[in-house]
């Protein structure tokens, strides 16, 4: 079973999997979206006096909440994060006994199609550009929904071809060229996930849909990694 997705995910770069523990992942969403209810409420009265929703209130347009924003959000994470099968995946992938993560670069996303702040956030890129190229997989894992009625992601499986590459970036410009590049628009259900690495295109789909989308991103290394603006410790 594993190998397959192994297999998959070293061809095209992203593979959706499920499992989530749905009791621990209700748990950590009510929280959340509380946490997103409440920094919304003080972006209303220009409020920064809570500092854990600063992420947040500072830039409603990036629309995410820091991994520690409550102070049981971290250890909750990590306990939906480490039974899940990609960990054992990305084990394999990178040949690493042990799984790192990312404080730094792990949040809490909260995307409302109906907010004109939110909606204009979502330029195409692939993450390594902020992560400075090092192996990392971006495991996403919605509260809510995700893609369909929710916002989603528009992925293009990673590519190694240069002038591939040269043509996903012209999909920004020129939308036709998104016939002529294969993509993905995937619908995740609350218990399943997405994972890409670094190397992924991808950017935020907001078309015709209403409902607000909460999400953890996590973002995972192999144990080699060691690179201070991550802030990483063992998973
Ligand atoms: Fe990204």
């Amino acid at each position: 079973m594993i190998e397959n997705k192994l297999i998959n995910l070293k061809k095209k770069g992203f593979l959706k999997l499920d499992n989530v523990d749905l009791d621990v992942l209700n748990l950590l969403g009510k929280k959340i979206k509380l946490a997103f209810d409440r920094a919304l409420k003080l972006v209303n009265e220009q409020d920064l006096t809570n500092e854990k929703l600063n992420h947040f209130i500072k830039r409603v347009d990036r629309g995410s909440l820091d991994l520690n924003c409550l102070s049981d959000s971290e250890n909750l994470s990590l306990d939906l994060i480490k039974n899940l099968e990609i960990i054992e995946i990305a084990k394999e992938y990178w040949n690493s006994k042990k799984i790192k993560y990312s404080r730094s670069h792990s949040k809490f996303r909260h995307v409302d199609p109906l907010n004109n702040k939110q909606t204009k956030y979502s330029p195409l890129h692939y993450d390594g550009t902020f992560l400075n190229h090092n192996n990392s997989i971006n495991i996403c894992i919605p509260f809510t929904g995700y893609g369909g009625d929710y916002p989603g992601l528009q992925i293009f499986p990673e590519s190694k071809n240069f002038f591939k590459k040269k043509i996903i970036q012209k999909t920004q410009r020129f939308s036709f060229v998104n016939y002529f590049v294969n993509s993905f628009n995937p619908i995740v259900e609350k218990g399943s996930y997405i994972c890409f690495n670094q190397n992924v295109y991808h950017r935020r789909t907001i078309q015709n849909c209403k409902k607000t989308r909460v999400n953890l991103e996590f973002r995972i290394f192999p144990e080699y990694t060691n690179d201070k603006n991550l802030d990483l410790d063992f998973i």
